[in-house]
């Protein structure tokens, strides 16, 4: 099969990966790729939201299967676009429609959707201009801390918790009234503060039927101790610990299976990857929200997991056939830890050649890249704040994540920072 990838971090690299070890790829085109990808298939120089050039190259390159690895795409109606278009709408694109895309493209619809199927979440509020004053009010009754969330996509900095009533009034005055997220923030669901420990659990479907995934964590914060600013995500690991097998059924039974019904009666086409953000408080499972995609970096500890010939998964999910696949998930642990240009999440600079990426042949360790980039003499830069993220198995979290650490010690490009943590909650080998 010929195959067009859309996307560009280390998500893409890692699926560029696993596409690549395939038995029926005949060629991987990635669009707009990065160093990583490049080493799987060919790179191709389109923006995953130009529509037009993602067709044209679709023509050109006789796909037969369109994956799209980030959001803003999907959201932006890909999915239609292929659909609605004689020469593409035979082309299958693993992804939701644009409508379905809103579980992510929507706070407010996806709570609603929440509500509607009785799918477990905190309990929240919506509001805009019109009711305002209401806000405000509801706002100062609230309990503490608060949290507030842009409506639309935000580049994941849409969600603010508010320690106070006085920050809360401030973020809520801001979003609305001053733009701060722009359309956005148009809206703003106001919701409780739900305290307990965080996974990303991982589902496939095909509209009809859906396979769980490896769950895992990721770990946002940039400091050690899950300290300081938010990022993109400086590592993660799985399976995680506490998802035991009888939190695993309460998802499957009251999350899960709620959403792909829902998904169905309120007919939305959906065919690819929900990713379900979870909180587990005392044992009881709530989503926080929900994603049309896979997540970075939990793919690059999801997708080694996953034992099975991945296009053969996509062509089930295509023709609607998922339950005829078995899932077969490797038993080890697998952890990744990103490696950062110094001073993000705030200003970085790129361009510094990356060291040490040739001498690895270690056993059970992959390198994906992120921001990373070619020059003229083949060399590998650094074009981003996250550049690159090492992923190694181990029989348990621990092991795993030495090993990537091992890894990183050989690996550098000035102003590289990484979280030596990653897993920390998670020390002893018997816990997984
Ligand atoms: P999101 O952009 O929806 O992933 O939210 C970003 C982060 O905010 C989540 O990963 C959580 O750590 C936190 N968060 C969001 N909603 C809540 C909530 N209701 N209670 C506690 N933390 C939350
Ligand atoms: N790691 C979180 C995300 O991909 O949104």
């Amino acid at each position: 099969m010929n195959i067009l990838l859309l996307g560009s971090g280390g998500r893409e690299h890692a699926l560029a990966w696993k596409i690549a070890l395939s038995s029926h790829l005949s060629a991987l085109f990635i669009a707009p790729g990065n160093a990583g990808t490049a080493m799987c298939g060919t790179n191709l120089a389109i923006l995953p939201t130009d529509f037009e050039a993602v067709k044209k190259a679709c023509i050109e390159h006789k796909i037969e299967m369109v994956i799209v690895g980030p959001e803003e795409p999907l959201v932006k109606g890909i999915y239609d676009f292929f659909a609605a278009d004689e020469s593409l709408k035979k082309i299958p694109v693993i992804g939701p429609s644009g409508k379905a895309a809103m579980l992510e493209g929507s706070k407010a619809f996806a709570k609603g959707f929440m509500n509607r199927h009785n799918i477990p979440t905190a309990d929240y509020q919506e509001f805009n201009m019109d009711n305002y004053t209401e806000g405000v009010k509801y706002l100062t009754e609230h309990s503490l801390p608060i949290v507030l969330k842009a409506d639309g996509l935000a580049a994941g900095k849409g969600v603010i918790i508010a320690q106070n009533h006085v920050e809360a009034m401030a973020e809520f005055e801001l979003m609305l009234q001053q733009s701060k997220f722009g359309d956005a923030g148009k809206k703003v669901v106001v919701e409780e503060f739900l305290k307990g420990m965080e996974l990303s659990v991982f589902v496939l479907t095909d509209g009809k039927d859906y396979l769980i995934l490896p769950e895992a964590k990721d770990y946002k914060r940039i400091g050690i101790g899950d300290t300081g600013l938010n990022t993109g995500g400086m590592g993660a690991v799985s399976p995680v610990p506490f998802a035991d097998e009888v939190f695993m059924q309460k998802v499957k039974e009251r999350i899960i299976e709620p959403t792909v019904n829902g998904l169905q009666k309120e007919e939305l086409d959906y065919r690819g990857f929900i990713f379900i953000g979870l909180i587990s408080v005392e044992n009881e499972p709530f989503v926080i929200e929900y994603n049309c995609r896979l997540g970075d970096p939990e793919t690059e500890v999801v997708l080694p997991r996953i034992e099975n010939d991945i296009l053969e998964i996509f062509t089930a999910v295509a023709q609607q056939k998922l339950k005829d696949i078995q899932l077969k998930i490797d038993s080890r642990a697998a952890a990744t830890v990103v490696a950062v240009s110094g001073g993000y999440p705030g200003n970085y600079e790129t361009g510094f050649e990356i060291d040490g990426l040739d001498i690895l042949n270690e056993d059970d360790v992959i390198v994906f890249h992120a921001g990373t980039s070619l020059d003229d003499e083949n060399r590998i830069l650094t074009k981003g704040g996250r550049v690159l993220t090492v992923t190694a198995y181990g029989t348990g979290i621990p092991e795993a994540v030495k090993r990537a650490l091992k890894i990183l010690e050989f690996i550098g490009f000035e102003g590289m920072y990484y979280r030596k943590d990653i897993g920390y909650e998670f020390k002893s080998k018997e816990e997984i």
